[in-house]
């Protein structure tokens, strides 16, 4: 599988990279031309502990087999079927698949085909759905600070994150946010979900009182706000937040683009935590990274809502090209048979305490001011230089890539961990014995 440093292409210029400082990665590439299991291959030949599982997405692990061989199948068989008015068994199939996962009744599915497509669509159809109950003021979002909920324009509007919304002008109007949960001085160095902190989600009832009820559509947060460091909930928080919405007639949507599948040891965070929301979105695991997907599931009484008036009108007016492709649907199949066959989300369970226990061993090495684990994921701030926000986390980053053969994800100088479900005992320690020294080498 190794390929030679010839496989760098000569012209990296024309690609403009998301998400990357394009300069600095162009004058020394991290390349990857392979991936097997817990390892990636370097574009030098290199093999490295995926400690980010890509992006959070290859929860069964990079190329397994049933997953490689269920694509390379449809592939062979139907490559494409219109999404909009005909369809192909497997949309449904899965569909089915994924509702029975789901807690409650969240027993329908709108496929897309990421994150923020996903999110998107769950902001539309609460919308329209009071819109169609004859709600037609209720318009306003709430969101939170430090949510991240893609690149969409719902969803940095209800994001959380100052740069990836100030570029971009005023967005859409109507949008409010809850505070972020976290607080260092009242969590620092919680295992799991923290104690403190609950009483924010009455911070809710307070943007009622505000704007009030009458005009607010739905409410949106992470389970765990992953991509702003693993923040995970504290202790009561979530269920206090579905009270008050239960309360207003709001709709509480769960965006479980990354708690979803397994990354907390349940199929979503939904039944982790014991709250069942009005909506969950989802993407990554659902196809363990391997074809771009995503969805949203909705509870029945929404679906029903919709099923209404004359049968030869279209209920929703949304949707998109490749909604429901048939290679990722075909992807998403094999990856939830992995799942289930490997046991692999009652993994995640198991290994969550050697997992904490494994993180928290870098308390007290230089510069580490929080470490939050929560499932199979955790977040580690580190100090940041003076005057330069984000240098040690990425020279940690490139540290990791080019010497020590891990990689993992920087966030400004918050590293996040987020291995393949498939991750060892063994392997959990040799990432947290590379952190240390990678830690330690950034000091
Ligand atoms: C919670 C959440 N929502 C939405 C997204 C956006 O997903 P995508 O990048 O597939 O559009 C992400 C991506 O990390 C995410 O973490």
């Amino acid at each position: 599988m190794a390929l030679a440093a010839s496989s760098v292409p000569n012209d990296l210029e024309p690609y403009w990279m998301p998400f990357t400082a394009n300069r600095a990665f162009k004058k020394r590439p991290r390349l990857i031309v392979g991936a097997k299991d817990m390892h990636y291959i370097a574009s030098d030949g290199r093999k490295l502990i995926d400690g980010a599982a890509g992006l959070w997405c290859t929860n069964a692990g990079h190329n397994r087999e049933p997953i490689v061989a269920a694509i390379q199948r449809e592939a062979a068989t139907l490559d494409y079927a219109p999404a909009f008015q005909f369809s192909h068994p497997k949309a449904f199939e899965l569909a089915s698949r994924i509702a029975a996962l789901a807690p409650g009744d969240l027993d329908h599915v709108f496929f897309c085909n990421s994150g923020s497509e996903a999110v998107d669509t769950a902001l539309k159809i609460a919308l329209a759905y009071h819109n169609v109950r004859g709600n037609a003021s209720r318009v306003r979002l709430i969101g939170r600070e430090r949510g991240y909920h893609g690149v969409g324009f719902g969803g940095i509007a209800v994001g959380g994150i100052v740069n990836n919304r100030k570029q971009f002008g005023a967005l859409f109007a109507g949008v409010d946010h809850l505070p972020t949960t976290y607080n260092r001085e009242k969590q620092a160095f919680s295992i799991g979900e923290p104690e403190w902190g609950a009483h924010l989600a009455d911070e809710l009832d307070r943007l009622v009182a505000l704007h009030d009820a009458s005009t607010i559509a739905a409410v949106i947060v992470e389970p765990v706000a992953a991509s702003t460091g693993v923040l995970a909930p504290p202790k009561g928080y979530l269920e206090r937040l579905r009270a008050i919405c239960d309360k207003h007639g709001i709709l509480l949507i769960f965006d479980e683009v990354i708690t979803g599948y397994g990354r907390l040891g349940y199929a979503f965070a939904a039944e982790r935590y014991g709250v069942i929301p009005d909506m969950i979105t989802f993407a990554k695991g659902i196809t363990s990274g391997a074809v771009p997907m995503g969805g949203v599931l909705v509870r029945k009484g929404i679906y029903d809502a919709f099923m209404k008036g004359p049968e030869h009108v279209i209920e929703l007016f949304h949707g998109y090209t490749y909604s429901a492709h048939p290679l990722a649907c075909a992807a998403g199949l094999a990856t939830l048979d992995l799942y289930r066959a490997e046991g692999l989300f009652e993994r995640a369970r198991k290994l969550e305490t050697p997992w904490a226990k494994a993180a928290m061993s870098l308390k007290g090495l230089p510069n580490v001011l929080d470490i939050r684990p929560v499932g199979l994921t955790v977040g580690i701030d580190l100090a940041s230089k003076p005057d330069a926000v984000g240098k040690r986390g990425m020279e940690a980053l490139e540290l990791g890539f080019f010497e020590h053969d891990v990689m993992f994800r920087a966030v400004g100088d918050t590293l996040a961990l987020s291995p393949p479900l498939i991750v060892s005992e063994s392997q959990i320690g040799e990432i947290f014995d590379k952190l240390a020294n990678i830690i330690k080498v950034v000091a």
